[in-house]
Order: structure tokens, then sequence, then C-alpha cells
């Protein structure tokens, strides 16, 4: 059980109505993790994905000599969605930014979301959506960003 009411404050979840916040509220737990708590770490199983509720957590990726921080991600946004779909392992380290209160949805109950309410799950698909475009947007940001460095490099 959570209480996910405040997703109604975002633009993105505008589509939500009181019986998909019910729904969710029902399946969903809730989860508080301290400033610097490792959350979940890079090439692990998923068996959830989250929503944060408050504060910020920040995405790392890994090498054996290097821990880089891909992006930092606030109140109302998801992670963890990605192994959730695809099966695959935990593609980041995902670290509290601060001290943060989150809803966890399990892989188990997103398919009972699937299965028995399926309005609500579409809903949740759709604001998964949106979250990816815009990450894919800041990807080609940032990777345009950095061919143009690069080429400006080779012609000096
Ligand atoms: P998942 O692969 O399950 O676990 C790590 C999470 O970090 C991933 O899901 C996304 O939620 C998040 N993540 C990974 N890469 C990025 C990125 N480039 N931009 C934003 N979030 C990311």
């Amino acid at each position: 059980m959570a209480d996910v009411y405040f997703l109604l404050e975002y633009p993105i979840y505008r589509d939500f109505e009181p019986e998909d916040i019910d729904i969710l509220s029902k399946i969903c737990e809730e989860l508080k993790f301290k400033k610097n708590e490792i959350i979940f770490k890079e090439g692990t199983p998923g068996d959830a994905l989250f929503i944060i509720k408050k504060g910020i957590i920040k995405v790392y990726k890994e090498t054996k000599t290097r821990k880089k921080l891909i992006t930092i991600l606030s109140a109302g946004e998801f992670f963890g969605e990605m192994a959730l779909i695809d099966g695959s392992p935990r593609s980041a380290t995902v670290v509290a930014g601060e001290n943060v209160e989150v809803v966890k949805l399990s892989t188990e109950n997103f398919n009972k979301l699937k299965s028995d309410y399926t309005k609500t799950a579409l809903k949740v698909y759709g604001a998964l959506l949106k979250f990816m475009s815009y990450r894919i947007r800041r990807t080609t940001k940032k990777a345009a960003s950095l061919l143009k460095g690069r080429k400006k490099r080779r012609k000096k």
C-alpha cells in the first residue's frame, strides 16, 4: 500500500483519474533511502520500477576504475523501468542523492496491473514512454554536442 496521489501534481500524469491512483496505491509500496544509500547496482536483476516521491536520485555507470554520473532524477520521475520492460540486468547503479522516498512497483504487480487493470496499465505505459522520449532527446542533444566538440578538435 502506498500513497501515490502526489502523481497528480505532475503534468505527465494528467490522464490519471482517482480510480487509477487508487489501483496504484493498492499495488505499490513506499520505501525510504538515506543519502548515499545504494538503491540497486548495475548488472543485478531488476524486479521492480520506482517513482520518486521526494528527493533526488543519482544514476551512475561504473568501470573498474571510475564511477561516472549519467544523470540526476527528481520527484515525479521513474527509474528502474528499463530492466522491468526488457528483462535485462540493471543498466546503471542508482544511489539516493539525498534522503529519498520512492514508490516501488514490483514486476509481479506490474504484470497484475496489465492483466487486471488494462486501462490503468496503459496510462502507466504512456507516462513511461513520455519519460523515455524525453531521455532519448536529452541523450541525442548530448551526443550531438560531443560530436561537435570532436569535429572542432580535429580541425585544429
Ligand atoms: P534500469 O536499467 O532498470 O536500472 C538503471 C536505471 O537508470 C534505468 O533502468 C533507468 O531508469 C535509469 N537510467 C539509465 N540510463 C539512463 C539515462 N541515460 N538517462 C536517464 N535514466 C537512465
